[in-house]
């Protein structure tokens, strides 16, 4: 079975030789501007298929809402998808490391005017040191850490800027069970699924990181997503600082 997966992920990667080439001369990068669109697209999808998932994990929220204010700092948060799921009234900072998603938030802000906004900081998850320690009461992650290059060094900076008290929630895709069809899928369309989803890794066991990074209590959750077999291995929940 090995062996077939390496042969398969081998002709993929054979089969992607332009895009390989148009990366190392640096052409790659000009997808960035393209992007934003596709995820504000399939965030629509997305919604609808999780809307029950991420209604039931984000009612939690205002349990970590301080003398009645909750502030949000969302991670990657892309066109905004989260926003319709947050409560009344809540401030929210939105980082991102790609400025061209900024249109697709304005599109999002401008629908959800339940809350408020903060400030958009163009930054990736590993370096926010424009957002002050402990400054926030709630970070919010999702479909990002299969992305970023560095997850610890992203865990790091959520737990530096979370109050004592205050979570850091996460809805990701995950590798899945070795013995499972979805794994090999996995393994084989990963070159491919790298270029699609913008530097995206479907093979990440992403909830190790989360159990290592120092939260003192750790609410996980393995599902199934009705997704497409590659990314449908999820994990939602919170940890607590
Ligand atoms: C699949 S989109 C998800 C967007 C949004 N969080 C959602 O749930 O719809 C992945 C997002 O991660 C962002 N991203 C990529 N690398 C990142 C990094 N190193 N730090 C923070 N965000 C990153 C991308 O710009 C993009 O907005």
């Amino acid at each position: 079975m090995a062996l077939l997966m390496r042969l398969c992920s081998f002709v993929v990667n054979v089969l992607l030789l332009p895009l390989h080439v148009i990366d190392a001369v640096g052409l790659y990068k000009l997808y960035k501007r393209v992007f934003p669109l596709c995820v504000y697209r399939i965030s629509f999808t997305y919604n609808k298929k999780m809307h029950d998932k991420k209604k039931e994990l984000f009612l939690t929220l205002p349990e970590f809402s301080k003398a009645g204010q909750l502030t949000i700092l969302e991670i990657g948060c892309g066109s905004g998808t989260n926003f319709e799921y947050y409560p009344s009234g809540c401030k929210v900072i939105c980082t991102d490391p790609n400025p061209h998603f900024q249109k697709y938030l304005k599109k999002s802000m401008d629908v959800n005017d339940h809350l408020k906004y903060e400030k958009f900081v163009v930054a990736s998850g590993e370096d926010m040191g424009s957002v002050e320690d402990e400054s926030v009461d709630v970070v919010v992650c999702t479909l990002v850490l299969c992305s970023v290059n560095s997850i610890p060094q992203t865990l790091r900076e959520a737990h530096r800027i979370l109050r004592p008290g205050g979570a850091l929630y996460f809805i990701e895709h995950v590798v899945a069970d070795p013995s499972s069809w979805a794994y090999f899928l996995q393994h084989v369309l990963q070159p491919a699924w790298y270029y699609f989803g913008d530097g995206c890794e479907v093979t990440r066991a992403t909830w190790k990181h989360l159990e290592a990074a120092g939260f003192s209590e750790l609410k996980l959750k393995h599902v199934e997503a009705p997704l497409f077999v590659v990314i449908s291995p999820h994990i939602i929940g919170y940890a607590v600082k």
